[in-house]
This record gives structure tokens, C-alpha cells and sequence, in this order.
């Protein structure tokens, strides 16, 4: 089984309002409820490319009650934890007449050591894992360490593990040695301590990151694709030039399109593609609505592959 591991995840509500008036009642023309998060969007895009899955992670609250429900409606099959505090709700506010968009993105509950303890224990149980994708932040409060406890499970379990964090999550969370990491430009520098523009200094620092134990480093630079640092590979693959709608959740589906190649025992070369047709795939379509399956087949023959030197 293939399950995706959301620590975090929202409720993103998206209001449109005409105008904003301040100290004045403003009218909600329209208003869109999404359940959010960076695994469950994997789990979502897998699902599309006809991969079965499982969500994890923790819900709480009425929230958590419609994050759920919503998944569910939309044919994801998850295994939350039920934790004591409220799932988080993100407000996007759209003003029709200026076209501008404002993100207020909560912080999330509390996870109760307890709560935690279940998540640890739910790895520790899962059924058959093959391979896990731990994605996104971690709610306040939580150790990094976490990742790196779930990450060292879950290959003691026998599963292939990928990691898409940023920030300390990632810099500790790569300590339990996960099989890939998918940083994009600006986490992997981040993590390096440097800002990486030039695509050597991407790969040296690639390098330097698998050096510490991890095995592939997916560095995912928007338009321009993704390079793959692996053992005795290093490949860079890009898109052709598409009309963008929007870019939200292309780098989950990249994750989904990795993780699709490698169900599909297909080698690094070609999984790679598929990451960056899905990735690709996913701007194509307008708001949160992600990968559609017709167009991942579209682009799939169409994404340019470099073997780069050794
Ligand atoms: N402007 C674009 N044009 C074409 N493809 C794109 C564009 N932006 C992203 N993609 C596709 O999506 C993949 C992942 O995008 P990106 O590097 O932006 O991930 P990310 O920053 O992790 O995104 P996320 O916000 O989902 O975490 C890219 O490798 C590419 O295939
Ligand atoms: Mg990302």
C-alpha cells in the first residue's frame, strides 16, 4: 500500500468579494470550501493516476469533521487520527474588482504528545507499506524529529520513503535517511545555507545533501523542471512551455508523478518525467484543482530529459 502522511492540514475556505470596505458589512458573492494539505494533494493526484493509497494524518474538530468528509466525497481513502484540538481553517480573499488575492493561513492545533504517540503507533502498524510520502509542515509545538522517527519506521518497515518539508523539518527529518527528498530551489536553499541560482551549484548541493545519506534529491525549479540527484545518476528534466492557470500544488504532484513512475517500476530516468508532467499537468488548471489525467498523458511525451554528466 502507498500511504501519504499530512501532519497539518487545512480547511482552505476561498471567499469573493466584490470590493473590500473597511468598517462596513461586506457582501460574499461566492465562497469555496477545499480540504487542503500538502500529502493529502498527493494522495489526491495518485488517486487521479490510478494509484490506491491512503491518507494519514491528524484531524480534530468539526473542521477535521469536514476536511474529511470532503476527502472522502472525493473518492480519497484516508486514516486520520482524531486529536482534541481543531483541524485549521485558511481564509483566501479574492476582491473581484482589483483581482488581488490575500492568503491568512492559521497555524493549526496543538498535537498532544498523546495524539503524537498514535501517529508513531499507526506507522508502526501499517499494512504492507511500500512507500510513504511525508509532506508539508509540522502544526505548533511539534519537534522535527518527528519526521525523522516516522522516516526511520517506516524504512524499518520496509517502505520507500520520500520527504517535501522545508526548513527545520527537513534539515532534521533528512537524519532518519529517507530514500528521496523534494526540496524546490528556494528550500533546498535553505537547507544548504545558500542561495542557489546556477544549476552546478544546484547539483553540488544536491550532492552535499545525499552525502549526509539520503538517497535521491528531487530539486524542483518551477518552469525549468526538476534535476535528479541520485547515486550514479543525475538527470534534469523540463517541460515544454504551457499556458500557466495556476501553480498551486504542482510540487505535491510532481511528488505524485515520482511516486506513480515507481509503482509502475519504471526506472529514476522515467519516474522523473512523470513528477515533471504532473507537476506541469497541474498548472494547467485554474485555483486548487489539480493533475487531470488526459493532460499527464499529454505531456508525458513531451518533457525534455538531460543525462548530465557524473
Ligand atoms: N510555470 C510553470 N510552467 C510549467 N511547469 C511548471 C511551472 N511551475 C511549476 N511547474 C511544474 O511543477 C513542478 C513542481 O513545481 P515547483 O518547483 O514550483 O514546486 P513547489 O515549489 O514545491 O510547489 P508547491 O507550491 O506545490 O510546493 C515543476 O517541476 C514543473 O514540472
Ligand atoms: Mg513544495
Amino acid at each position: 500500500m502507498i500511504y501519504t502522511i499530512t501532519l497539518n492540514p487545512a480547511l482552505d475556505r476561498t471567499l469573493w468579494i466584490e470590493k473590500i470596505q473597511p468598517d462596513d458589512a461586506n457582501r460574499i458573492e461566492r465562497e469555496q470550501r477545499y480540504a487542503g494539505g500538502k500529502g493529502t494533494d498527493v494522495s489526491r493526484v495518485l488517486t487521479t493516476l490510478g494509484v490506491n493509497n491512503k491518507a494519514l494524518g491528524f484531524v480534530g474538530g468539526f473542521a477535521g469533521e469536514e476536511l474529511e468528509g470532503r476527502l472522502f466525497n472525493d473518492g480519497i481513502s484516508c486514516d486520520f487520527i482524531r486529536i482534541s484540538g481543531e483541524t485549521r481553517t485558511n481564509i483566501i480573499v479574492n476582491v473581484i474588482s482589483t483581482g488581488s488575492q490575500t492568503v491568512f493561513s492559521a497555524r493549526g492545533p496543538e498535537i498532544k504528545p498523546y495524539e503524537l504517540m498514535q501517529m508513531i503507533h499507526k506507522v508502526e502498524k501499517l499494512e504492507k507499506p511500500e512507500i510513504v510520502v511525508i509532506s508539508g509542515s509540522l502544526p505548533p509545538g511539534v519537534h522535527p524529529v518527528i519526521y525523522r522517527k516516522i522516516i526511520e519506521i517506516a524504512k524499518t518497515r520496509g517502505a520507500w520513503v520520500i520527504l517535501d518539508t522545508d526548513g527545520d523539518a527537513m534539515r532534521v527529518g533528512i537524519q532518519g535517511i529517507p530514500d528521496a527528498i523534494k526540496p524546490n530551489i528556494h528550500e533546498l536553499s535553505r537547507l544548504v545555507g545558500e542561495e542557489l541560482k546556477r544549476i552546478d551549484a544546484i547539483i553540488s548541493a544536491a550532492q552535499g545533501v545525499r552525502e549526509q545519506g539520503t538517497g535521491i534529491v528531487l530539486v524542483s525549479m518551477g518552469a525549468r523542471g526538476i534535476i535528479l540527484v541520485g547515486e550514479k545518476e543525475q538527470y534534469w528534466a523540463y517541460p515544454p512551455e504551457v499556458k500557466v492557470e495556476n501553480t498551486i500544488g504542482a510540487g505535491d504532484s510532481a511528488v505524485a508523478g515520482f511516486v506513480y513512475g515507481m509503482v509502475e517500476g519504471k526506472s529514476h530516468k522515467e519516474a522523473l518525467t512523470y513528477a515533471v508532467a504532473a507537476g506541469t499537468a497541474t498548472t494547467l488548471m485554474p485555483g486548487t484543482a489539480l493533475c487531470q489525467k488526459e493532460d499527464f498523458l499529454k505531456l508525458v511525451p513531451k518533457i525534455k530529459l538531460h543525462v548530465m554528466g557524473g
